[in-house]
């Protein structure tokens, strides 16, 4: 049954498909964030495994959230690993990085695209009258933004 909540079935496709290109970078950067987790090595091992844990915990949560917010909003949530391979637009080498700061600024990096894409995401959901949306893409974008400033912080 679809939703009759006062969005054209054109622009819950819109802000659907968004979602789904959302979707395929927040998986992406999930397994990078835990591929840092595993991979890391160095002096401040303990404190980065458990950094990386605690950031890839935060990503779970979100990446449900987008998913779900996909089936509030009629679409079917991708859920296959070649489905995100095609949509993600961040590398998510991180686990594969040289060295702990080299694997700190991947993950900065794609952080920093995804807060790019979720500002632009924002203005189409307010075009498409979908303010439920708009608001939850803020939310994001403010964790997104903390993580990357933790993440900037190792870097200086
Ligand atoms: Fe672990």
């Amino acid at each position: 049954m679809k939703p009759n909540i006062g969005i054209s079935d054109k622009n819950r496709k819109v802000v659907t498909d968004l979602l789904a290109d959302l979707l395929a970078n927040e998986v992406a950067l999930y397994v990078a964030t835990r591929g840092a987790h595993w991979n890391v090595v160095g002096p401040n091992f303990g404190a980065l495994h458990k950094f990386f844990e605690d950031q890839y915990e935060a990503l779970d949560d979100i990446l449900d959230d987008v998913a779900e917010r996909m089936r509030a909003l009629g679409a079917t949530a991708p859920a296959t690993v070649s489905a995100y391979a095609r949509a993600k637009s961040i590398d998510d080498g991180a686990g594969s990085a040289k060295g702990a700061n080299a694997m700190v600024a991947s993950l900065l990096q794609a952080h920093e695209t995804i807060i790019k894409q979720l500002r632009k995401a924002e203005d189409v959901a307010d075009e498409a009258g979908d303010s439920g949306t708009e608001d939850f893409l803020t939310g994001l974008m403010e964790q997104h933004e903390k993580m990357a400033w933790m993440l900037r912080a190792h870097l200086q």
